[in-house]
């Protein structure tokens, strides 16, 4: 027994110190997020811009309790995605915090209310375009070649994990904005969708040229079921056909488009993250999750409390840990749990061509 003992005991020591050696001669990754309200931590905060998430209820299961500016009750899909990988979360580009150190950890770009196009969110007033986020990458890039020189700055950013999610609001915040919208007088639904996956190719190329080389890319989750959609358009809350359409027109060809590139650069440098599934199994099957709805926000008012903001005179649900809606647009921290547990360990049909983890296991043994 005590043999037994005593040498489980040794062989647990014997393994700590082998991981805890892996872990210290392997530097820790840099993680940069660009994209819009799904992945933005704060930036907003720091603009003039009426898409923000600054006032309480948000954050109200954050560890500090306050609101931060994520569009989420607790932690969004990149701190989760930081927390899987052992790393701290990134801080967003406009925090004056982000100096010296803390730049290794790479840094967030992303902006509630953008899109893919130069178009999608003006109502917002000032918010970080696509354009601007790669540019400040680039002023990122100088600070951190400031700091660590320009090889060392050049290495950090080809290893790190890449993060990018766009699209929806090129639906939700445009096309389908009002009736007769510009874009909608302009495109045809299908040539819309065609429109913004070349204008998406082009700048999944700008991150290849800045130095990107394990980049995650989402497309739309499925539009026509979040709460805002029920309850302006839907009657028995089924999912809006019209968005559903965009979504399953969409998402497809962004896959498409993004086998082509990996084929253009001759590397599996992009992966696409079928964000519309991932948000299905739990809208299609809320109680095999946990949730006791997919179809009402836990902060909003109206129908399926989908209508307008989430504010401090909101109606609030007591658990939000039960509901896969945060707001009328997002997800809970609990839905995002789930969604970056597919994006760590989800087959091809959620992680094209290979999950985080595997991503993870290949760039280890370089
Ligand atoms: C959007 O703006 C950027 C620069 O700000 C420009 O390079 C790009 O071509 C514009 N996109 C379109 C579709 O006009
Ligand atoms: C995803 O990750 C798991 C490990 O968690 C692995 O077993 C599985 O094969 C991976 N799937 C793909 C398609 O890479």
């Amino acid at each position: 027994m005590a043999g037994c003992w005593t040498f489980g005991y040794y062989w647990a020591i014997a393994s700590l110190v082998v991981a805890a050696s892996s872990v210290s001669a392997q530097p820790k990754r840099a993680f940069f997020v660009f994209g819009d309200s799904l992945v933005d931590n704060g930036n907003n905060n720091f603009l003039a811009t009426t898409a923000r998430a600054d006032a309480p209820p948000y954050g109200i299961d954050y560890p500090t309790r306050r609101a931060t500016g994520r569009f989420s009750n607790g932690l969004s899909i990149p701190d989760l995605i930081s927390e899987q990988l052992g790393l701290e979360p990134t801080l967003p580009y406009l925090n004056p915090e982000l100096t010296g150190k803390k730049l290794l950890v790479g840094a967030n770009f992303a902006s509630a209310g953008i899109g893919i196009l130069n178009d999608t969110g003006f109502q917002f007033l000032h918010i970080i375009h696509i354009y601007k986020q790669l540019k400040l990458f680039g002023h990122y890039q100088q600070r951190l070649a400031a700091h660590i020189g320009a090889e060392g700055a050049r290495r950090l950013v080809n290893q790190a994990l890449v993060l990018i999610t766009l699209g929806g609001n090129d639906f939700v915040n445009n096309y389908y904005l009002v009736p007769y919208s510009a874009r909608s007088r302009q495109f045809s639904l299908p040539d819309y969708v065609r429109y913004l996956v070349s204008e998406y190719r082009k700048i999944l190329r700008r991150v290849y040229d800045m130095g990107g080389r394990r980049v995650i890319v989402t497309g739309t989750g499925p539009m026509g079921c979040v709460p805002a959609e029920l309850g302006m358009r839907s009657r028995n809350g089924e999912c809006d056909e019209e968005l559903q359409r965009a979504a399953s027109m969409f998402n497809p060809q962004l896959g498409t488009m993004i086998s082509g590139l990996n084929q253009e650069v001759g590397a599996d440098v992009f992966v696409a993250a079928n964000a519309y599934q991932m948000h299905m199994d739990f809208i299609t099957n809320p109680q095999a999750y946990g949730f006791v709805t997919s179809k009402v926000a836990c902060c909003g008012q109206g129908p399926y409390n989908g209508i307008g903001l989430c504010t401090p005179l909101s109606n609030l649900c007591p658990n939000r840990d039960l509901y896969a809606f945060w707001d009328p647009f997002h997800p809970s921290e609990k839905a995002s749990r789930i969604i970056v547990q597919q994006i760590l360990q989800g087959s091809t049909q959620y992680m094209h061509p290979m999950n985080l983890t595997t991503i993870m296991a290949l760039d280890s043994m370089t």
